[in-house]
């Protein structure tokens, strides 16, 4: 095991070193182990894959560079708190979001979180994200700390996923606005890969031969 996974599987109290120390100050639950992803291929790319279970597997890994990527995941976090940042810390102001996922009353997250992206100078934030339905995913459509085949078993699970059908994932994840945030996340802040468009069709190929997900 790795130091960096010793810590996250025992937590900091463990642990006495400073060596130990330097790394959990870095490193938090739902971090991906490798950088974010940058370019996404095209549906199309996949075609040549015969097997339509192995194609469909490619098209999720594909599709979840997305999926994975911080500007999603810091909404989808293992906790009711929401994460910032592309190493997905602990949301600043310290923020819970509660059964509702808006927040408690009178700090819901609209009292920060406009309509649409706010461009700041204060604090370092060069920007506040903003969206008309700016809250958290619900508990049950936490991914933070899970795989990729787990996240994939969840998201077309209607007990987890908001009682939905394929369709209703594919016009999500390809038409939502709120999902579409993460390629227009604002000032100081790095896009999903690739465009909403070309996710969406990852996730039509992806339905079409069965929603199979990875291992
Ligand atoms: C008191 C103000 C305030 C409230 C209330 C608030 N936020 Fe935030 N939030 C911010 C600021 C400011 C930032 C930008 C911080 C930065 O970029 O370093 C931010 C950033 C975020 C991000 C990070 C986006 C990213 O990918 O980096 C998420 C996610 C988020 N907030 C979710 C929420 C949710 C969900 C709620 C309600 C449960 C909420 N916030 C309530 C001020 C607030
Ligand atoms: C600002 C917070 C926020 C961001 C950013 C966000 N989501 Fe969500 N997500 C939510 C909320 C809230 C729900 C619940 C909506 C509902 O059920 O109507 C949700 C639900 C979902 C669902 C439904 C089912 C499930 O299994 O989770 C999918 C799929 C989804 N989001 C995908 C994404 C993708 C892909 C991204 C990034 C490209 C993303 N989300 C970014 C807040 C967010």
């Amino acid at each position: 095991m790795t130091a960096a996974a010793t810590v996250r599987r025992f937590g900091v109290v463990a642990f006495g070193s400073a060596a130990a120390l330097a790394v959990a100050v870095s490193t938090y639950p739902g971090e991906a182990a490798a950088p974010p992803a940058t370019e996404l291929r095209d549906a199309a790319s996949f075609a040549s894959i015969r097997s339509a279970d192995a194609r469909s597997q490619a098209y999720f890994t594909e599709a979840a560079k997305v999926i994975m990527h911080p500007r999603c995941m810091n909404c989808h976090p293992a906790t009711r708190r929401p994460t910032q940042g592309d190493n997905m810390h602990p949301h600043e102001p310290p923020m819970f979001a509660g059964e509702s996922n808006i927040g408690p009353a009178g700090l819901a997250c609209s009292s920060c979180h406009g309509d649409a992206n706010v461009t700041t100078y204060t604090a370092g934030i060069r920007s506040i994200p903003g969206n008309s339905h700016w809250s958290l995913a619900p508990a049950s459509m936490a991914w933070q700390g899970l795989s990729m085949g787990d996240i994939c078993r969840q998201v077309r699970d209607p007990k987890r996923n908001g009682d939905r059908d394929l369709e209703a994932i594919y016009h999500h994840m390809a038409e939502d606005h709120l999902v579409g945030w993460a390629w227009h996340p604002g000032d100081g802040r790095v896009p999903a890969p690739g465009t909403q468009k070309a996710f969406g069709a990852l996730i039509r190929g992806w339905i079409d031969t069965g929603a199979k997900c990875p291992a």
